[in-house]
């Protein structure tokens, strides 16, 4: 055993004969389909935030900000009501825009790797990433300013834009 514990892990893992599989107690087949829900998760936020950004962000439409008028008033109350769900979103997490099924733009917060793709909240039209790794380097702990940086430079509006005008349609992510 002692002998075995020296090799390299992968080593280990590559040789070592097949475990016989044992039948799965609920609460451990929760704690797998948690890690898969979290790990793809995380992956199709990550590949929705580089879509939502843009180095020519923060230009919004007309189609667009004629739909935010409508739904939140005006512009500044949207990027009032979007900075207060990412400020607000306690630890880790994603703020979104999305569209819901009755049509209506709506600003959304979730936690760690959960989605509007799995809440069915809407389709995503543009989502902050805010966990704090996403800023800290640049803005330390001011994620505020992280926000403010990202709703008036880098939100890729022409995007949301796009995916607004295409009924139904929220960001595609590719599989490939
Ligand atoms: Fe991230």
């Amino acid at each position: 055993m002692l002998r075995r514990l020296k090799q390299p892990v992968h080593r280990r893992v590559l040789w070592s004969a097949p475990q016989k599989s044992k039948p799965r107690r609920p609460h451990e087949l929760f704690a797998t389909l948690q890690a898969v829900f979290n790990n793809a998760g995380q992956h199709w936020n990550h590949c929705a935030f580089w879509e939502s950004l843009s180095p020519n962000g923060g230009a919004m439409p007309g189609v667009l900000e004629k739909k935010i008028t409508e739904d939140f008033g005006s512009v500044v109350k949207y990027k009032e009501a979007f900075k207060a769900a990412a400020v607000g979103q306690f630890g880790s997490g994603w703020a979104w825009l999305v569209l819901t099924r009755d049509g209506k733009l709506k600003i959304t917060k979730t936690s760690n790797a959960a989605t509007p793709l799995a809440t069915g909240e809407g389709r995503v039209l543009l989502v902050l990433d805010v966990w704090e790794h996403a800023y800290y380097v640049d803005f330390r702990n001011r994620r505020p300013d992280f926000i403010d940086n990202f709703l008036n430079r880098l939100a890729n509006y022409e995007g949301a834009a796009a995916r607004l005008q295409k009924t139904g349609a929220g960001i595609a992510v590719a599989t490939s």
